[in-house]
């Protein structure tokens, strides 16, 4: 089971988003096909409003001769430089990072090829652990990026990441961390025991999960950055029921995970909403939060 509201695997089912059984050490992977079903809901979800702070500060920035240089971190199969690319103008060089090799070649072959303007938009591909940047491994940055990452890191790896980016002196858009808050329509008695045992399933090895904004919001403004939350929800409707039942799916069985005791009535309530799925009655909010971290004049406040 992944941290981040993912669907379980059932025996006989294709995995979507675990594709091999790791010992504790290994680290989870996450399938293609799950990164796709949710790239459009995180494409509406996206924090609008902070693009016009990151515009302005990338406009500030000294002109170099290749444009912006961008480094998308744990970029899956890429769907941040997909949405942000074609909304920044000017030329654009994006550098890729993950640890799975078989998404970052999907994030390349799939990677925006113009900008807002026309300009040109190039990629590179870089394999590592992002939870361990240097400074170094970010000089010369116009911008840090991330996307559905924080909360599957620790509040260490956070504070490595915030450290980097003051390092390097470049800003930060650090989108869809979980929020821990989910609202169904209908509700039902048991949702708020789902939803705690999916949080503390989410913390239970130290990582982030619901806190992820907050302590990165911390991190960076201990380092000087001037920072923005903004919500950035999913909105879940018939028409993405697909996402919806996916979601449902390695929600609950997360929260039973944590609390086997919840087995019985958790499988009948993962029953019921999936059917009310199916007949297009059931609407999910997903709360996230997107976070804008701009840095100080050499790492003075912003
Ligand atoms: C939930 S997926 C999000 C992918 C993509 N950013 C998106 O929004 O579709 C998390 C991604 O982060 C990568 N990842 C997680 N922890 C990482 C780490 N410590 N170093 C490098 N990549 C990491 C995973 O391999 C995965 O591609």
């Amino acid at each position: 089971m992944i941290a981040g509201a993912g669907p379980v695997t059932r025996p006989g089912e294709r995995a979507t988003v675990r594709l091999r059984d790791g010992g504790p050490e290994e680290s989870p992977r996450y399938a293609p096909e799950w990164l796709q079903l949710r790239e459009g809901a995180d494409a509406t979800a996206r924090a609008q409003d902070l693009l016009d702070p990151l515009r302005i500060r990338l406009a500030n920035l000294p002109g170099r001769p290749g444009g912006l240089v961008v480094h998308d971190l744990g970029c899956g199969t890429g769907s941040m430089g997909r949405w942000l690319a074609p909304r920044l103008d000017g030329a654009q060089h994006w550098v890729l990072h993950d640890r799975d090799p078989y998404l970052l070649h999907f994030a390349a072959v799939a990677s925006p090829r113009s900008a807002a303007d026309g300009s040109r938009v190039t990629v590179e591909a870089r394999r590592g652990d992002v939870s361990r940047l240097t400074p170094d491994a970010l000089a010369g940055a116009s911008l840090v990026t991330a996307s559905a990452l924080l909360d599957v890191l620790t509040r260490e790896e956070v504070e490595t990441l915030a450290d980097a980016c003051a390092g390097a002196g470049c800003p930060a858009l650090l989108t869809l961390s979980v929020a821990g808050r989910v609202e169904l329509t209908p509700e039902d008695p048991l949702d708020a025991e789902i939803t705690e045992a999916f949080n503390a399933h989410q913390r239970r090895t130290g990582l982030l999960g619901p806190d992820a904004a907050t302590v990165a919001c911390e991190a960076f403004s201990e380092r000087g950055a001037t920072v923005r939350l903004h919500p950035s929800p999913w909105r879940l409707g018939p028409e993405q029921a697909a996402l919806t039942e996916q979601w449902l799916r390695g929600w609950v069985g997360a929260a039973v995970e944590q609390r086997p005791e919840l087995s019985g009535p958790a499988e009948r309530y993962l029953s019921a909403r999936l059917a009310a799925c199916a007949a297009g009655t059931l609407r999910v909010t997903v709360h996230h939060t997107d976070l804008l971290a701009l840095p100080g004049p050499r790492g003075g406040a912003a």
